[in-house]
């Protein structure tokens, strides 16, 4: 078998809040292989954030290994952290979060920027990230100038352009009607189809059953780690 994306090594992330401590996670072991399309599922207050904020390389655990792409990344400062994280992860937020003062184009040639590609070949891939997602002929539009969901497209065409190793999604139909929602949704099965590794974050059952595995927390614990017809079974 060959190596795992993610190892998530026994992560702790432990708030101390005067004489209490919070356990976001509470001890969460996780492997996850290239190729897989995985949904990270729970309440309200179960750890998602936090434990997506750790696999996305926003943060460290209180405790515990985190190997990303064969690479101990639990130990590393600021800098390293946003090194690696631009390299190996393409984001896709609840809300788009695309920059108000640059055009759509100028939105997915950011990470390309920050990677030190050169301008014609940013445009170039920036252009057919675009394309990819359908809004090509948007790309002078500022973000106020589009549809919510041509938004969401926008920030999934961000995602992509550097081909990432890894797409890490937060309650990416949050903030869209049904109709746009299930075009995001194919969007992701169809870019797991073509072998990319997603991990999809959500409150939502119905959602995470878009997925092939669902990993579901609960207090911080993982409560449930399957394929997605067991996980329905269990629902039911
Ligand atoms: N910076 C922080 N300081 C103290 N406690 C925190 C902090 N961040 C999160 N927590 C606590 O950790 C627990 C897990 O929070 P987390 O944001 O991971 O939940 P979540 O599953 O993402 O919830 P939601 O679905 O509401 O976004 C909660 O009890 C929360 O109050
Ligand atoms: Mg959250």
């Amino acid at each position: 078998m060959n190596e795992p994306l993610i190892n998530l090594i026994d992560i702790y992330k432990i708030y101390r809040m005067g004489s209490t401590e919070v356990r976001a996670n509470d001890g969460i072991s996780l492997k996850i292989y290239p190729g897989e399309f995985v949904a990270i599922v729970g309440k309200s207050g179960s750890g998602k954030s936090t434990i997506m904020n750790i696999i996305g390389a926003l943060d460290v655990p209180t405790e515990g290994q985190y190997i990303l792409n064969g690479e101990d990344v639990s130990t590393l400062k600021g800098d390293e952290l946003a090194e690696i994280r631009n390299k190996t992860i393409g984001f896709i937020f609840q809300q788009y979060n695309l920059l108000a003062r640059q055009t759509l184009l100028e939105n997915v040639e950011l990470p390309l920027l920050y990677a030190g590609v050169s301008r014609r070949k940013r445009k170039e891939l920036a252009m057919a990230a675009l394309d990819r997602v359908g809004i090509k002929d948007k790309y002078k539009n500022f973000p106020n100038q589009l549809s919510g969901g041509q938004q969401q497209r926008g920030s999934i065409a961000r995602a992509l352009v550097g081909n990432p190793s890894l797409i890490l999604a937060d309650e990416p139909t949050g903030a869209l009607d049904s109709k746009t929602s299930r075009e995001v949704l194919d969007f992701l099965q169809q870019l797991n189809e073509e072998g990319n590794t997603i991990v999809l974050i959500t409150h939502d059952h119905s959602i995470a059953e878009e997925a092939n595995r669902v990993v579901s927390l609960k207090d911080g614990k993982v409560d449930f780690d399957g394929g997605v017809e067991e996980y329905r079974r269990n629902r039911t």
